[in-house]
């Protein structure tokens, strides 16, 4: 039954393909490097959206990172978040004093990522930046808090390169519009 659920769901047309995205994340990768110069910045990746992008752009830092992981999840199944958030794994380091990098997948509404930079902030963190892969266009976020953004997407639900639907399509190498009759036509 659970399987059957992503059944009506397919990958559609490829809105960023896999090239542009290394390319992408090799510049973030360069201007962090360079931004953080002589310190050890502590990744932060929120799980699970930002596993695989926060594995290559953590490659493209010259610099000793460090990683730690945060898991949350926003109250209910839609493909829209409802701004409560609760924590299912928190950190495992101890943020005082660190040069803090959240690493997300995808900014939507900014609830999410609201709620975990005031959480992170109490923790008393050197400093405290944010890494998006992807921003939403139409989002009313305030993008003066995101140091790093990779793309500007439309509002369209989006799988793949760690994005899922019902868990589903996470391992795509690119990033695709879903296609949500389930004919799949630009999947190929
Ligand atoms: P926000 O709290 O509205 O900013 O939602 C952010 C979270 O919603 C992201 O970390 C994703 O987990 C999820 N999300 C938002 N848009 C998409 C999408 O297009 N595809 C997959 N997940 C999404
Ligand atoms: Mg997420």
């Amino acid at each position: 039954m659970g399987s059957a659920s992503s059944d009506s769901f397919a990958p559609g047309r490829v809105l960023i393909a896999e090239e542009d995205l290394a390319t992408r994340v090799a510049e973030l990768g360069a201007s962090i490097t360079a931004d953080y110069a002589g310190r050890a910045p502590l990744l932060i990746g929120v799980l699970k959206g930002a596993f695989m992008f926060m594995s290559d752009l953590a490659r493209a830092v010259d610099l000793p990172v460090e990683f730690d992981f945060m898991a949350v999840s926003s109250y209910g199944h839609s493909t829209r978040s409802s701004g409560v958030v609760r924590i299912v794994k928190d950190l495992d380091l101890d943020l005082a004093d660190r040069d803090v990098i959240l690493v997300e997948d995808i900014v939507d509404s900014g609830l999410t990522l609201n709620y975990l930079r005031k959480n992170l902030l109490a923790r008393n963190p050197a400093s405290l930046e944010v890494c998006a892969l992807l921003v939403r266009d139409s989002d009313v976020y305030d993008e003066d808090s995101l140091r790093y953004v990779g793309f500007r997407v439309p509002d369209d639900f989006l799988v793949g390169y760690g994005l899922d639907v019902a868990e589903r399509f996470r391992n795509l190498t690119e990033i695709r519009v879903l296609d949500t009759d389930g004919a799949g036509e630009g999947a190929a």
